[in-house]
């Protein structure tokens, strides 16, 4: 009921920004050169009912009120705050990327400011009610789940704007985590489609850490997770737009790695020649490959603990018994 009047609003809402970034003065003004400065096609834009809220006070709350909609479930939408005691917009002046579940329905919104600055955050996103559980939801598995299940691989990016230029490259089986670290309902979201994960991430940052310290969790879950690293300073949308489509398709093909490995490469970099940090790593890293199921996955698991006893040095059967004694 509540969640039923929660979609409902959502829903008018996406209509109401789609339709005053293409037929108000304001919204072609600023919303949709935006867009085109971005390099967001038309067709793009209307694929991911991407919207503009007018940057007055409260016209979004008014038109909302006016259909009708209770004050009390337009704030549980985000949409709109209290402010100096009388309903405003939350959106005021910004773009609008709706957020879909695998349906189709609308969840919630993130709300991308201008022109970034320091007063204010650069995206505003809902805020998690009974529909939208941000440890549930990966922005873009609607458009990308047919391409991700004919390619047997999701691609994992971070941002929604990563999403929607790779879209438009034509790379479609992706999705982002929208800068968060990976959740359990996440990775099974993935699964439900295909076993074959890989991270484009930039190298730089949180983001990879948060994805490594996902890696157990991942594994868990029987997923295949290979990663990318996109250049410093990039991130997908930016390196796709800089080297073209098939420049970036390439370059994926190029620069994949295992996961687990990749794991293992760093780590081993950090312990030099520290070797109490090394024989932690080889238990940690034990007890990694000690998740990956043995029953399914008998060869991988076997694989992996002979590339890894190799980068380590050490011996194989000793391996073996390490990820034995960590197997639950
Ligand atoms: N994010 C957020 N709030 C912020 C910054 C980031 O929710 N203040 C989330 C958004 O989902 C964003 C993702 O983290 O898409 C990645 O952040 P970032 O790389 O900073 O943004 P971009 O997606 O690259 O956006 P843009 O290209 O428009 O700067
Ligand atoms: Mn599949
Ligand atoms: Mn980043
Ligand atoms: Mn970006
Ligand atoms: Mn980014």
């Amino acid at each position: 009921q509540l969640a039923d009047s929660l979609f409902i609003i959502n829903n008018f809402a996406r209509d109401y920004f789609v339709k005053t970034l293409h037929e108000t003065e304001e919204g072609q003004n600023v919303g949709l050169s935006y867009f085109e400065e971005r390099g967001f096609t038309e067709e793009t834009v209307r694929k991911f009912q991407l919207g503009y809220c007018l940057n007055e006070r409260d016209a979004f709350v008014k038109a909302a009120v006016a259909k009708g909609y209770n004050q009390e479930y337009l704030l549980k939408t985000g949409l709109v705050a209290i402010r100096n005691e009388q309903p405003a917009d939350n959106y005021r002046g910004r773009v609008i990327f709706p957020i879909h579940n695998q349906s189709g329905k609308v969840l919630g919104f993130g709300a991308r400011i201008l022109v970034k600055n320091d007063r204010a955050p650069k995206y505003i996103n809902s805020p998690e009610n009974e529909i939208y559980v941000k440890s549930k939801v990966l922005y873009g598995t609607y458009f990308a789940r047919h391409s991700i299940d004919k390619l047997d691989e999701c691609l994992l990016v971070e941002g929604y704007t990563d999403v929607v230029s790779l879209h438009q490259a034509g790379i479609e089986n992706v999705v982002a985590s929208s800068g968060t670290s990976l959740t359990t309902d996440q990775l099974r979201l993935i699964k439900k489609y295909t076993r074959n994960l890989t991270i484009l991430y930039d190298g730089d940052n949180a983001g990879v850490k948060a994805a490594l310290r996902g890696l157990d969790m991942a594994i868990e879950e029987g997923l295949n997770v290979k990663l990318a690293l996109i250049p410093d300073k990039e991130d997908p949308d930016s390196y796709v737009r800089k080297i073209g489509a098939e420049g970036f398709r390439q370059f994926i093909a190029e620069n994949k790695q295992d996961f687990i490995l990749f794991k293992l490469q760093v780590s081993l970099k950090e312990a030099g020649n520290d070797t109490t940090r090394k024989s932690q790593l080889v238990n940690e890293i034990a007890e990694t490959i000690s998740r990956i199921d043995k029953v399914e996955d008998f060869t991988k698991q076997q694989d992996y603990i002979r590339q890894c006893s190799q980068l380590l040095k050490i011996d194989e059967e000793g391996m073996v018994t390490l990820v034995n004694k960590y197997i639950r």
